[in-house]
Parts: C-alpha cells; sequence; structure tokens
C-alpha cells in the first residue's frame, strides 16, 4: 500500500499566516504540521509517500522533507496541483505514482494521537472498496457526517447543518485502485469543489466500504482555533510521530 499526503489548498481559514507560506508548513507545536500525517503513514508500514501541494511555497516542502530520508522512507515523490479542485481533484494527480495499487490518504492538516496500524492491516486484507475512519465530535457539522443503521454506513453528508450522529469522517481513507475512475465521475459541489465525501458516498453506495472508530484523539488543524488546540494536544499528551520516534530511538 502506497501513502499519499494532502498538502494543497490557499489555507484562507488561517489568513494571515498562510499568505506567505503553506499551511502545512506552520507549526504544530515543536514541529512543522506536515510531519505528523507522514509520521501516520510511516507508522501504518508505508514507506512509499506522495505529497501533493501547490502555490507559492511548494518548493518549501523539498527543502523541509528532502527525500524523505528521515522519516524512514524508501521514496518521497511531489505533485503539484495547480489551482482550487478540492480533495478529491488533488487525489485525482496521484493516479500513475498509485500504480493500480490500494493507498491510504491523509489530509495534510489531519494530526492523531496513537496510530492506524490496526485500521491499515484491516484494509491490506480487505479485498476491493474502501475504507473510512470515524471518531466522536462535539462540532459534526464542520465535517463529513455519516449516518449509522447499526454497523452499517448508509451515507455521508457534507457538512450538515443538522448531522445525523455525532461522528466526523476524519482526514484518513483508504482506497482500491478504481479510485481514480470513481474521481472521474464527480460533478462539483456547492463549494465548487470534487468533494471527498463523495467518492466515499460512491463506494458506500457499491456496499465496498468499511469503517471503524479511531482510538485516542484526533484534530484537524485548519483553522485558529484548531491549530492552536492541536498544538495544545501535541504539547500536553504528544502525537503519533512524537511517541514512536521517542520509541525507536531507544533501539
Ligand atoms: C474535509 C472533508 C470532511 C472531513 C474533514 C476532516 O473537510 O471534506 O469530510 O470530515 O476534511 O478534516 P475540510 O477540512 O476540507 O473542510
Amino acid at each position: 500500500m502506497k501513502g499519499v499526503v494532502l498538502a494543497g489548498g490557499l489555507g484562507s481559514r488561517l489568513f494571515p499566516l498562510t499568505k506567505i507560506t503553506n499551511k502545512h508548513l506552520l507549526p504544530v507545536y515543536d514541529q512543522p504540521m506536515i510531519y505528523y500525517p507522514i509520521q501516520t503513514l510511516v507508522n501504518a508500514g508505508i514507506d512509499d509517500v506522495m505529497i501533493v501541494t501547490g502555490g507559492n511555497s511548494a518548493g518549501d516542502f523539498l527543502k523541509l522533507l528532502e527525500n524523505g530520508e528521515d522519516f524512514g522512507l524508501k521514496r518521497l515523490s511531489y505533485a503539484y496541483q495547480r489551482g482550487e479542485g478540492g480533495i478529491a481533484a488533488a487525489l485525482a494527480l496521484v493516479e500513475d505514482f498509485a500504480d493500480d495499487e490500494p493507498i491510504c490518504v491523509v489530509l495534510g492538516d489531519n494530526i492523531i494521537e496513537n496510530n492506524i496500524r490496526q485500521a491499515a492491516d484491516d484494509f491490506r486484507k480487505q479485498e476491493k472498496g474502501a475504507k473510512i475512519l470515524l471518531k466522536k465530535v462535539h462540532d459534526p457539522q464542520r465535517f463529513g457526517v455519516p449516518e449509522l443503521d447499526g454497523g452499517k454506513v448508509l451515507r455521508i453528508e457534507e457538512k450538515p447543518q443538522n448531522p445525523k450522529s455525532d461522528l466526523a469522517v476524519i482526514g484518513i481513507y483508504f482506497y482500491d485502485s478504481t479510485v481514480f475512475e470513481v474521481i472521474k465521475t464527480l460533478k462539483p459541489s456547492g463549494r465548487g469543489e470534487l468533494e471527498i465525501t463523495d467518492v466515499n458516498n460512491h463506494y458506500i453506495n457499491e456496499g465496498t466500504m468499511s469503517w471503524s472508530e479511531l482510538d485516542g484523539w484526533w484534530t484537524d488543524a485548519g483553522t485558529f482555533e484548531s491549530l492552536l488546540y492541536a498544538s495544545k494536544l501535541v504539547a500536553e499528551t504528544g502525537a503519533n510521530n512524537l511517541k514512536d520516534l521517542t520509541a525507536n530511538q531507544g533501539k
């Protein structure tokens, strides 16, 4: 399985911090934001990663991450996204990189306390389809929200005014190689973007979507409040990478 970090976008909710740099290069406590999603992939046993970014500061990712060796990656590749098209449009750019293998996609501003190793191993055994991770939140209106019937996801609504559950679809997704054909069928949403929620609903309708609940804390870091919250959580309890990096150093 290969890994993808989506690190494009204008970061307009963090303006003026994002006026001269990319959101994913901003600090979350003591590390650049992009370190956390990369470490999430590494901790899931993935060593071949592509970062999709864009804008004026795109070159800074290369300066910061170089060839990915410091994270233990076998290969780190980069794709450049022109303009703004949404998460699914960014994902379309990794088709050649994926080369018919399954992928794990992490949104560059999603930070987790623990790791997704179990979910990744489960998806490796899943013959086809997709897998999402859910987490209970107090403000589901900000996210993709699943409607559940027992253990079954019926559908996902993007930023619903009247959420059908208090769960958020977090920004870590597993897809089989048909995802690129799915993206080609999408139409832009009300906010003019190709929505990852539409991709996920496709797999739900096909009956090939699985899900599990994430343990440990999760947050995005794309608003002033959540950026501050993310830094506070990392400072207080440590995130996936801090814990695992420290553990590796002793070996
Ligand atoms: C995106 C997705 C949303 C998901 C969220 C997780 O929202 O569209 O479904 O719950 O990431 O961080 P965005 O941050 O682009 O508003």
